[in-house]
């Protein structure tokens, strides 16, 4: 399952970033903001609790958002620079960093740092990682995350390729994927064109 954002603003924001002359500062002013706008599109479906509330004119069966077992899960190290969007939104939301680097030959992702709590307290998790390339790194990280018994879990990238789609759609069936745009294929280095570049480097200056 996944969607597309089609919004106009949307486009206007991701062909920002594709501008090879988009410095970091505003790289990642605009990442944040398409995050916020991704995670505002999951939380259509956020699950909610009553609780009365008192008002100026009396008792109010008030809409609750419970976020202490909602986390969020950035793939380090471009999935940071969405980080400050979805928290915008999920301020009270948990967060477990992963890292992981694509091997350059084989484009497989290679493990660095795993801090998904042992004892599963996640009831629903926001993976995040602007680009979702091959899908290695988007696959690898939910499999962990189900292994942890995560249930619920969405994948949010800014950019993705079809091929990075449907590896996590054959992998993980069950996950929803939230992308702002889907680009139009990988080129001979498992870069999205037309994508953006490296985000990473975008996104750190480096
Ligand atoms: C990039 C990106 C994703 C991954 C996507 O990370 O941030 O994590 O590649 O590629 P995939 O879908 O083929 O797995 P990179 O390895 O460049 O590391 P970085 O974020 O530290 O720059
Ligand atoms: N990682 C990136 O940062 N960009 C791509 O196009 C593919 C993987």
């Amino acid at each position: 399952v996944h969607s597309v954002i089609d919004n106009s603003v949307t486009k206007f924001l991701v062909d920002l970033l594709r501008n090879a002359s988009t410095k970091p500062s505003a790289f990642q002013r605009i990442t944040n903001e398409l995050s916020y706008i991704l995670a505002y599109e999951v939380s259509k479906n956020a699950a909610t609790k009553k609780k009365l509330i008192e008002t100026w004119q009396g008792t109010y069966e008030a809409t609750s958002l419970p976020q202490d077992d909602v986390a969020i899960i950035p793939i380090l190290r471009a999935g940071l620079g969405m980080l400050g969007g979805v928290q915008k939104l999920l301020p009270g939301a948990q967060v477990h960093v992963l890292g992981m680097y694509r091997d350059e030959e084989t484009l497989n992702p290679v493990w660095y740092y795993n801090k998904i709590p042992q004892e599963n307290t996640i009831r629903k998790a926001y993976v995040i990682d602007p680009m979702l390339a091959t899908g290695g790194s988007m696959v690898s990280t939910i499999s962990a995350l189900k292994e942890k018994g995560c249930k619920d879990i969405v994948a949010l990238s800014i950019i993705g390729a079809p091929e990075g789609l449907k590896a996590v759609e054959e992998a993980h069936p069950d996950v929803h994927v939230y992308l702002s745009s889907l680009d139009d294929r990988l080129n001979e280095k498992g870069y999205i064109i037309p994508g953006l570049g490296d985000a990473g480097d975008r996104i750190f200056n480096t």
